[in-house]
């Protein structure tokens, strides 16, 4: 009897460890700025289907654009000791935590799945760190796009324009209409996401020494006063509220017809989808004029930190079904973006969705594609966040060209 009960006891203790074992195994923490209408749709899909695993969700949303705001959230955390299962992130950001060590592996379940061959290289090179798998990428964004109101371009003639100039007279005509041109909103990363598509338009070549190769004589150039000089004409078609904008509300003035047209990134997409517009009847999508067959991407991934053994079967669990093929194609038909995988059908996604993919495909195979400077795929934070500095300033007039120019070359180099 006596041997009975201890067993019981035991047994009880038992039934304790492994059920909080496996409430810790079923659950997963997740950091993410996805928190507009569009995006927090996308990220329902993962949700379910993690749920429909039986895994559970504690979700840690952070608003902010681009992620800045959720970094800091980040840093504070893992100092504290309490990083969440996985982390929304963008490029360089990614090989820097694995270079600080606080992330996990996920080699036996990428070997398994066999992710080498169907994620692209300019893909992995972010996902891995010192040949190890280190985050599950979700998808493919690039920022060089318009997203144009139908009705506003029919008015104006019903071409898109394919050149700087015929993009300033869409622009004078969408004034001539009475609504504002350019629906803008002014925060660093948007403004930054704007330049990634003016500097693309002066050329790759141009991209890639400027962004890419960080190189000074480049940055310093008369073409990058160009640049800045297209930013000013630019920044004559917003409207006087642009200030600190989410970029959701500057999409939603662009499907209302308030304003013709924003220059963003595919998650603009996301917006007009969730509002039931449809591209080529409600709206344009198409991309930057001059930049045509080039592609600057940025691709969210979800970088896995080291967390407690119980929690990494939940960890890898979530990984798979990221980069499962049927998951892949329904949560970018959501969320605007192309799939991070090559080898997802395309049958699913609408018209822009289908030319996001072919894109990316061409550009790829073309050495067309390029990390967006303002996404974190092209430079480390401290010299994105400098970049920034610059062009914000510029954009609201407290930098002449000249100036800009200038004190690019040095915000470069002092954070390089
Ligand atoms: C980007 C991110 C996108 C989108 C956007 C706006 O950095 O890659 O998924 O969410 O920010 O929040």
């Amino acid at each position: 009897m006596r041997k009975f009960l201890m067993t019981t006891a035991a047994m009880a203790l038992a039934l304790g460890v492994s059920q909080g074992a496996a409430r810790a195994a079923e659950n997963v923490e997740v950091l993410h700025w996805w928190t507009s209408g569009g995006e927090a749709a996308a990220l329902d899909v993962l949700k379910k289907d993690l749920e429909s695993k039986g895994i559970t969700w504690t979700d840690m949303p952070v608003a902010g654009g681009g992620g800045t705001e959720a970094m800091t959230v980040l840093r504070a955390r893992v100092t504290a000791g309490n990083a969440p299962t996985a982390v929304q992130m963008l490029g360089f950001d990614i090989l820097d935590w694995a270079k600080e060590g606080a992330l996990g592996n996920l080699d036996e379940i990428a070997a398994k799945e066999g992710w080498d061959k169907v994620i692209p290289g300019a893909l992995q090179q972010f996902s891995k760190y010192d040949g190890h798998w280190i985050a599950a990428p979700v998808n493919v964004h690039s920022t060089n796009w318009l997203w144009i109101n139908k009705a506003a371009l029919d008015k104006a003639g019903g071409k898109e324009p394919q050149s700087w100039d015929e993009l300033i007279a869409m622009l004078d005509n969408f004034k001539a209409q009475g609504i504002t041109p350019i629906a803008a909103g002014g925060q660093p990363w948007q403004d930054a996401t704007l330049f990634d598509a003016v500097v693309l338009s002066l050329g790759d070549d141009f991209y890639k020494k400027a962004f890419i190769d960080l190189d000074s004589a480049t940055l310093g150039s008369d073409k990058m006063k160009e640049a800045f000089d297209r930013m000013t004409k630019l920044r004559s078609y917003v409207d006087d509220n642009f200030s600190g904008r989410d970029w959701n509300l500057a999409s939603a003035m662009v499907i209302e017809g308030k304003a013709g047209v924003q220059f963003m990134g595919d998650w603009a997409k996301g917006e007009f989808i969730k509002a039931g517009k449809t591209p080529g009847t409600d709206f344009v999508c198409m991309r930057f004029p001059g930049t045509q067959g080039a592609v600057t991407f940025n691709s969210d991934q979800f970088a896995m930190f080291k967390v407690s053994a119980d929690k990494v079967p939940a960890q890898l669990q979530m990984a798979s079904a990221i980069e499962n093929p049927t998951f892949q194609s329904a949560f970018n038909v959501v969320k605007g973006s192309a799939p991070a995988r090559t080898d997802v059908p395309n049958d699913a996604f609408d018209a822009c969705g289908k030319k996001a993919m072919a894109d990316l495909a061409d550009a790829d195979k073309n050495g067309r594609l390029f990390g967006s400077m303002a996404h974190g795929h092209a430079n480390p934070a401290a010299v994105k966040n400098a970049i920034y500095d610059v062009v914000t300033r510029q954009f609201n007039g407290e930098l002449s060209s000249e100036d800009a120019v200038k004190e690019l070359v040095s915000a470069v180099e002092g954070a390089k």
